[in-house]
C-alpha cells in the first residue's frame, strides 16, 4: 500500500514525541490506518535539532526553510508544531491554499484565527485536525465532537493547563517558591514559549474556547472569554481552601445558561471529594455534562513529548483513513456543519452566576462582622458558611473567611467595593469563584 506522506514543521518537544511514536509503532499504525505514515520531510530553525530527532532514518529530508515543504508537492499532510501564530499562520493557510491537509497542535493559532483557517480548509475540501491542541493527550476532540455527538452539552469544566496544575500541586505539597516550581515545568517541556501564557491563563483560554465552540456549534470566541491567572493567588488561600474541604484549581468553563454562552477561565475552589480536585502535577481532565449521558471525566497527560504526539498521530490517522471520502461527509471541523453554526452571545463576566469564597482582613472589634453580614444581604448575597481566624498574638486584625450561595458577579462586585469601603476592613477583599461541579 503507497505511504501516506507528512510533513513536519517543528521539532521541538511536541514534532519530537511525535517523530519517535510514529517510528516506534509504525507498523501497528499502518494497520490502523490502511496504509503507512510516513515523515518523509522535516523542517526547523535549529537544524541540530531536527537531526537530532530524525537520527539514522536516510530517507527524512531536513532543512530550515518550512515553507518549501509547504509547497512540495509530495506532501500530503502538513503537521504544524512550530506555535505562535506568525510564521505558522502563514504556513497553515499556504498549505491549505496547496490542498494539504494540516495537523497542529495550535491552540493559540486556532482560538485566535480558527474561524478564518477552517473556512479556508472548508473551501478547499481538506482537513484541519486539532486533537493535540486541548488537554495534551486526552482524546477530548473527538469525545466531544463524535463520543457525544447525541447530546445537548450542558456544561463543560476542564483543568486544561498542565504546566498551572503542576505549579499548584507541586507547591502545595511542597511549599517550594511559584518560581522554581515554574522552571522545572519549563525545563519538562510542559510550558508555552511564553510561559505568561500559560500562568495568566491564556493557554487554558485558548482551549476552552475550541472546547466551547465544538460543544455548542458556535464559531471561535477567543476575544469574549474572561480570563484570570494563577499569579495573583496567595498561598494562604491556598491553605484556606484546603481547611474548609476545597482545592483550588485553575479552571476553564463553558457552560450553555439563558443568555448565551458563558466562557471563562480563573482559578477556583473545587470540593476536595469531587475526582476532577485531585488531579495533580501536569495532569489534565475534564468534566462535560450532556442531557443524555450526564457527567463524563477524561483525564490523562495535558501535554510533554509523546502524549501529546499520541494525540497528533491520532489525528493523522484519521486524515489518512478520511482524505479520500468526500468532504461533505466528513466530521465537520468544529462538531456541526459549518452552515449550522450560530452566533450565540457570550455572557457578560457581570451577569455569570456563581458561589464565592471570600477572604477580608479586618480589625478585630464589635460590630465588624454585623457590618459586612448587612452588605452582603443588601445585595442579595446569602452567606453558607464562615471562618473567623484568631488574630495573632499582638496582632488587633482578624482573617475572615466567608462562603456563599450562588449570586450574579455584579452583586459580588458592588459588595466587596463596599466592603473594602468600611473603615474597619484593611486592604482588598480576596475573591475567588467555587465551584462545586455537581452532576
Ligand atoms: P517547541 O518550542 O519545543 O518547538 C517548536 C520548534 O519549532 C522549535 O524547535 C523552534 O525552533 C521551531 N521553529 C520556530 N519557528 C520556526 C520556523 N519559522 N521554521 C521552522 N521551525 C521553527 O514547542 P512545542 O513543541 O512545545 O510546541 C509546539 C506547538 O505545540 C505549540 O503550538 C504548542 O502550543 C503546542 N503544544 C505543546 C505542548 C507541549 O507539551 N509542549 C502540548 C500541546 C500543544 P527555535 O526553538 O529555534 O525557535
Ligand atoms: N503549556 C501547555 C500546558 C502545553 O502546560 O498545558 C499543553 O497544551
Amino acid at each position: 500500500m503507497n505511504p501516506i506522506h507528512v510533513g513536519l514543521l517543528g521539532t521541538g518537544t511536541v514534532g519530537g514525541g511525535t517523530f519517535a511514536v510514529l517510528a516506534r509503532n509504525a507498523s501497528e499504525i499502518a494497520r490502523r490506518a490502511g496504509r503507512p505514515i510516513v515523515i518523509t520531510a522535516v523542517a526547523d530553525k535549529n537544524l541540530e535539532r531536527a537531526r537530532e530527532v530524525v537520527g539514522k532514518m536516510p530517507d527524512v529530508r531536513i532543512t530550515d526553510d518550512a515553507m518549501s515543504i509547504v509547497d512540495d508537492p509530495a506532501i500530503d499532510i502538513v503537521v504544524e508544531l512550530i506555535g505562535g501564530y506568525g510564521f505558522a499562520k502563514d504556513a497553515v493557510l499556504k498549505a491549505i491554499a496547496n490542498g494539504k491537509h494540516v495537523v497542529t497542535a495550535n491552540k493559540a493559532l486556532l482560538a485566535v484565527h480558527g474561524n478564518e483557517i477552517f473556512a479556508a480548509a472548508q473551501q478547499q475540501g481538506v482537513i484541519v485536525a486539532f486533537e493535540a491542541a486541548v488537554a495534551g493527550g486526552i482524546p477530548i476532540i473527538k469525545a466531544v465532537r463524535e463520543g457525544l455527538t447525541a447530546n445537548r452539552i450542558e456544561w463543560i469544566a476542564g483543568i486544561i493547563n498542565g504546566t498551572t496544575n503542576y505549579i499548584l500541586s507541586t507547591m502545595r505539597d511542597s511549599g517550594r517558591p511559584f518560581a522554581d516550581v515554574l522552571a522545572d515545568a519549563q525545563a519538562l517541556g510542559y510550558a508555552e514559549a511564553d510561559p505568561t501564557w500559560d500562568i495568566e491563563g491564556v493557554d487554558a483560554a485558548h482551549k476552552i474556547t475550541l472546547l466551547s465552540a465544538i460543544a455548542f456549534g458556535t464559531p471561535v470566541q477567543f476575544e469574549q472569554a474572561h480570563i484570570e491567572g494563577i499569579s495573583q493567588l496567595a498561598a494562604e488561600d491556598i491553605r484556606y481552601a484546603e481547611e474548609l474541604g476545597y482545592r483550588i484549581k485553575l479552571l476553564g468553563i463553558t457552560k450553555r445558561v439563558a443568555g448565551g454562552i458563558e466562557l471563562r477561565v480563573h482559578p477556583a475552589l473545587v470540593p476536595a471529594k469531587r475526582l476532577i480536585a485531585n488531579v495533580e502535577g501536569v495532569m489534565n481532565a475534564v468534566l462535560v455534562k450532556g442531557d443524555a449521558v450526564g457527567a463524563t471525566l477524561y483525564y490523562g497527560r495535558g501535554a510533554g513529548a509523546e502524549p501529546t504526539g499520541s494525540a497528533v498521530i491520532a489525528d493523522l490517522v484519521d486524515v489518512t483513513r478520511l482524505h479520500t471520502a468526500d468532504p461533505e461527509h466528513r466530521v465537520p471541523h468544529l462538531a456541526f456543519r459549518a452552515d449550522q453554526l450560530e452566533n450565540t452571545p457570550i455572557v457578560p463576566m457581570a451577569e455569570v452566576e456563581s458561589a464565592y469564597y471570600l477572604r477580608l482582613r479586618v480589625q478585630d472589634k464589635p460590630g465588624v462582622l454585623a457590618d459586612v453580614a448587612r452588605i452582603l444581604a443588601d445585595n442579595a448575597i446569602s452567606i453558607d458558611a464562615m471562618v473567623q481566624k484568631e488574630p495573632a498574638e499582638g496582632e488587633g486584625e482578624a482573617d475572615i473567611i466567608l462562603l456563599t450561595h450562588l449570586t450574579r458577579e455584579k452583586n459580588s462586585d458592588a459588595a466587596i467595593a463596599r466592603i473594602e469601603g468600611l473603615a474597619t476592613t484593611v486592604g482588598k477583599v480576596t475573591r475567588l469563584r467555587l465551584e462545586s461541579l455537581a452532576s
